[in-house]
This record gives structure tokens, sequence and C-alpha cells, in this order.
């Protein structure tokens, strides 16, 4: 395997994108990443996107997408792990330039979530349809249960849950792309209306439109197109059971303790060498088990770690600088390539008032349904 870089990066506002098509968005987002990294062509691409079907009605969007930004006859793959669809876009395009096989790839992801179609059922989709779904629950409802459950076990509370809100929001304020650029209180979350319970409006990420696009490029590639760059220093991935009734906890999220041990080990480093991390926040609950599976916190501290500031852009260990999906928005195709966007930025010292100081290493964990699939990255500054 040859190293591999991430040389430029593109991104459409995170919203309601009432005038832009799904193709739109798409082709603005990887017209963005091509002229931004400086390549004059690319091998082949990726595109992550979890639903378009059921969204838009549009499936075989690898040559869709090839046709309307005017690339085809590459290669050109749809890649699917529903809200984990972007990681997995980019570690498809990853492997592909480490293995020699190409040095110019394009990953992108995309979905447009608000023309109109039953989102909740479309995303309930990404749940165990027999066991779950059939007798009528969705995803603001799995990820209560995992609260409940999580807030029972470690005297977690409401508060703390709602800090991961307020900082994200925090973060979201200063991010020009992000859906939400409100700051908001810890009153107006606890007072948000109620979704499932214990989760509240406030606590969930929204429904989204919006694009991401990352090329990717062997390091000679790389160091040729003189413009900022980072490496990928490790990719791992993994799956748990489908339902959430059968897992052994419903407090830990094994796909993400599973898939960082991997990651660490390839990387040869420790979650304290971790400069900043984008994780996966669709719920606050989400963000609070994630970052101690993670290893940044020990179990049942999460929540804490958020009070007390310890995430917070200037804290012990940033988490999702960019706002999250809870601020910056969760076209659900699009997230984890917007992830590894934030890590660019951060790493290329370009996220303005967002910058973490002395930014080395940038992880994104991205994660598909209840925790049934997850993908990690760890990303370095050159
Ligand atoms: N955060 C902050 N504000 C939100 C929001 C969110 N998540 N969702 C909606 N809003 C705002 C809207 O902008 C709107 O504000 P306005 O009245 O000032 O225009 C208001 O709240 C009501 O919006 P509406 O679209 O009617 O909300 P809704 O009740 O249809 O949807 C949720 C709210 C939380 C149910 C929906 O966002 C949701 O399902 N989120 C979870 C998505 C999900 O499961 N993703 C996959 C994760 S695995």
């Amino acid at each position: 395997m040859r190293d591999v870089a991430v040389v430029g990066v593109g991104i459409t506002k995170f919203g309601e994108l009432w005038k832009d098509s799904f193709r739109d968005i798409f082709v603005e987002a990887s017209l963005k990443a091509i002229e931004n990294s400086g390549v004059d062509h690319i091998d082949s691409m990726y595109i992550g996107t979890m639903s378009s079907g059921l969204f838009v009605g549009q499936e075989h969007v690898g040559a869709v997408m090839a046709d309307y930004l005017g690339v085809a006859p590459i290669p050109a793959t749809r890649v699917e792990s529903a809200c984990a669809s972007g990681g997995a876009a980019f570690r498809s395009a990853f492997f592909e330039v480490a293995s020699g096989h190409s040095d110019i790839v394009l990953a992108g992801g995309v979905e447009k979530m608000t023309d109109g179609a039953d989102v909740t059922e479309a995303l309930a989709t990404a749940a165990d349809q027999e066991y779950e779904v059939y007798h009528g629950i969705t995803f603001p409802g799995l990820y209560a249960m995992i609260a409940r459950s999580y807030m029972h076990d470690y005297k977690t509370t409401r508060e703390q849950l709602a800090a991961v809100a307020v900082k994200n929001h925090k973060n979201g304020s200063m991010n020009p792309n992000a859906q939400f650029r409100s700051p908001i209180t810890l009153e107006q979350v606890m007072k948000s209306t109620m979704v499932a319970n214990p989760l509240r409006l406030l606590d969930c990420s929204p429904v989204s439109d919006g694009g991401a696009a990352v090329i990717l490029a062997s390091l000679d590639v790389a160091k040729k197109l003189k413009r900022p760059f980072i490496k990928i220093k490790a990719s791992s991935q993994s799956s748990d059971t489908i339902a959430l009734h059968s897992r052994e906890s419903l407090t830990s999220l094994k796909c993400v303790s599973v898939a960082a041990e991997k990651v660490f080990k390839q990387a040869k480093l420790k979650p304290k060498d971790i400069s900043f991390a984008e994780v996966h926040d669709c719920f606050t609950i989400a963000e609070v088990v994630v970052t101690e599976d993670l290893g940044f916190f020990e179990k049942g501290k999460g929540g804490e770690a958020a009070e007390k500031g310890m995430t917070a852009i200037d804290g012990k260990i940033p988490i999702n600088t960019s706002g999250g999906l809870k601020s910056k928005g969760h076209p659900v195709g699009a997230t984890g390539i917007a992830q590894i966007i934030e890590c660019y930025e951060q790493l290329t010292g370009q996220s303005g008032e967002r910058q973490v100081k002395k930014a080395k290493y940038g992880l994104a964990q991205n994660m598909g349904g209840s925790g049934a699939s997850c993908i990690i990255h760890i990303l370095e500054a050159v």
C-alpha cells in the first residue's frame, strides 16, 4: 500500500436547497473540489448516497453523476452504508489510490432529503425492518432508548446531553456552510419540543440537503500540485447487529470501539495523540457514547466532559468543530465526506475562527443506523 493524500475539497451549503436538484448539488461540490485541488482529470469516482431512490426516485447514481459532471466514461460507483455512505465512499477511493490502481480519485457524498419524500420512513430503512420498524420505531426512538439506558446506568443528566447541542451550535455558528448558524442556550434545548423522550428537537440532527467532495491522490501527485494537502494515516470499518435488541449493551457502540481499536493500531497512535475529532452526533447521546467508545473519555464520563467544556474548540479534545451533524446539518450520504473536509481545513490551517491550535492528527468517525456500521479515518497534517 502506498501513501494517499487529500489534495482538495468542495462542499455546498447544507440546508433546504430548494433551487438545486440532487445532481446539481453533487456537481457543485465536485467542481469545487476539482478546482480547489488543481488536478486536470480524475481517474474514477465514488459517490456515497444513502437513499436517493426513496428521497428523489433516482438510482444508478454513479452513471448519473459521471454524466452530469462531464467525466464519463471513467468508472463511477455508488457506495451505500446508510448514514456512513460518505465514509464508505472515501474508504473505497482510498484503497483504489493506495493499491496503485489509480492516481487521482474523487470521493463524494450527496443527499436531497427535503423534496417531499417521507424522510422518517426512508431513514428507517437503515434499521431492522422486521424487528424494529414493523413495530413503529424510527431513529429518534432508537437513540432515545440508548439515551434512557445510558442515563439509567451512568446517572447522566439531561443538562449534560443538552451541553453537546449548545457546543455544536456554537461551533456551527462559525461555519458558513452550516444549516443552523444560531447559537442556542441550555434552556432552549431543555424546553424544545419533545421528539422521543428524553430526546428533544434540539437534541436531533436535522433533515438536510447537501453535497461534499474530496480529491484523493498519490503522494507523488500531491507534491506536484503544490497546493495544501494532508495524508490519510489510517482507515478502518466495522459492523454490528442491525437491531438494538441483539446487542450485549445499549450504552456502548461496539462498532465504534472495534473500528477505533483497529484504526489506532494501524496509525500507531493513541486517543491522546488526536488533536480534534469529527464524530457522528446524529443525536446528542450519540456524541457522548461515541467519544467514550473512541477512547477519549472513560465510560460514563462523556456527558460530564461536554458539560465541563472538555470537548470545546479550546478544550482537551475538540469534538465537532464544524458544528457536527447537529448544527452543520446531516444530508446523510454527504456527512462522512463533510467530516473529512473539516479535518482537511483544520489540518491545513484554513478553519478561521474555528481553528484548533497546533492540529496534527484529526479523526473522522461516521456511523450507519443505530451503530450497525462505522467507518473511521485518521488524517495527518504534513
Ligand atoms: N435542530 C434545530 N432546529 C430544527 C431541527 C433540528 N434538528 N429540525 C427542525 N428544526 C427547526 C426548523 O428549522 C423549524 O424552524 P422554523 O419554525 O423557525 O422554521 C422548526 O424547527 C420545525 O421544523 P420541522 O421541519 O417542522 O421539524 P420536524 O418536526 O418536521 O422535524 C425532527 C424535526 C427532529 C423530527 C427532524 O429534524 C428529524 O427527524 N431529525 C432526525 C433525522 C435523523 O433521524 N437522521 C438520521 C440519524 S441516524
